[in-house]
């Protein structure tokens, strides 16, 4: 935790009173961002809080897809994001007018996209999913109906595998963090520590997903970690889990997956990490910087995020 922990977190607290603001946050930001959070979750938890919040104003701490989502389901709330660089380099890999070209080619096809998609995508999008939801979504849809899966590669070629559908047409985008995990690495780790699991989000390559036990989401994952009776995990995700799984599952040791380069901290999402407790406390005394979208945009945008959230 940083050291001056306690009094940020107490600044933090006094302005929520006074702006009547919540604080959203996703599973991969740094650890003291996470504690000062009043919803910590997965992106579809965090998709599903921001559209019933009571408060005047949300500040999301994530990137900025995530803030857009909030602002998308919630156009009455302010909504601020402390560091609006932080995108995400998924759904920067699908331009919307790009998107559209190709949407283009495919005339008959539905169109899913994950969260991780800018406002433009999702306006261009039947239903959106997330990687909790990503095989219910598609199931969701006639198996006769050809599909456009955009823009995960792996999440997409995922979901094609599991369900066998050969009528699904993938944009080829990714992230950045969860395509740099090594097999070679797991499989180290894995004779180091046979008993432990292996677990991995859906948007890794084909090969580290094959070295899993169990695939699935951040929520997914904790959730599959704290019921299983192992109690060693190999943890092929976003780093910043890490503190969640502490937390969470304290009694049960989990060792973050190594990347193909060793040289840096490839495992962590460099665009979660530029929310810090500063940034939050000076979003917060301003107000900004603030996302707003036009309202054709977000009403179109709205309509694929209810059609995911009315899919159980
Ligand atoms: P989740 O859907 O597991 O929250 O993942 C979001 C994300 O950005 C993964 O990289
Ligand atoms: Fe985007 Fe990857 Fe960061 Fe998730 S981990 S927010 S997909 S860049």
């Amino acid at each position: 935790m940083v050291e001056n922990f306690a009094a940020l977190a107490a600044r933090i607290a006094q302005l929520k009173k006074e702006k009547d603001a919540v604080i959203l946050a996703h599973y991969y930001t740094n650890p003291e961002v996470q504690a000062v959070a009043d919803f910590l979750g997965d992106s579809l938890a965090l998709s599903v809080k921001a559209k019933d919040i009571e408060a005047k104003v949300i500040l999301f701490a994530g990137v900025h897809f995530m803030a857009e989502t909030a602002k998308v389901l919630s156009p009455d709330k302010k909504v601020l994001i402390p560091n609006p660089e932080a995108g995400c380099s998924l759904a920067e890999s699908c331009d919307a007018e790009d998107f559209a070209a190709f949407k283009a080619q495919y005339p008959d096809h539905v169109v899913v996209s994950y969260v991780n998609t800018t406002v433009g995508v999702k306006a261009l999008t039947d239903i959106c999913c997330t990687s909790s939801n990503a095989l219910q979504v598609v199931e969701s849809i006639d198996r006769e109906q050809p599909i456009i899966f955009a823009p995960d590669r792996n999440l997409g070629g995922y979901i094609k595998k599991i369900t066998g559908r050969d009528n699904m047409v993938l944009w080829d985008g990714a992230c950045h963090v969860h395509e740099q995990f090594s097999v070679e690495g797991i499989l180290a780790l894995k004779s180091e520590h046979p008993e432990a699991k292996v677990v991995v989000h859906p948007e890794c390559k084909e090969a580290v997903a094959d070295t899993a036990d169990y695939i699935g989401s951040t929520a997914g994952i904790l959730e599959y970690c704290g019921a299983s009776e192992a109690t060693e995990f190999i943890v092929v995700t976003e780093a910043g889990i890490l503190a969640e799984m502490a937390r969470k599952i304290p009694n049960k040791r989990f060792i973050p997956a190594p990347t193909t380069d060793s040289s840096c901290t490839c495992n962590e999402c460099k665009y979660m990490k530029m929310v810090t407790l500063e940034s939050i406390i000076a979003c917060l005394e301003s107000e900004s910087p603030e996302i707003t979208m036009d309202e054709a945009t977000r009403s179109s945008a709205e309509r694929s995020i209810l059609n995911m959230i009315s899919i159980k």
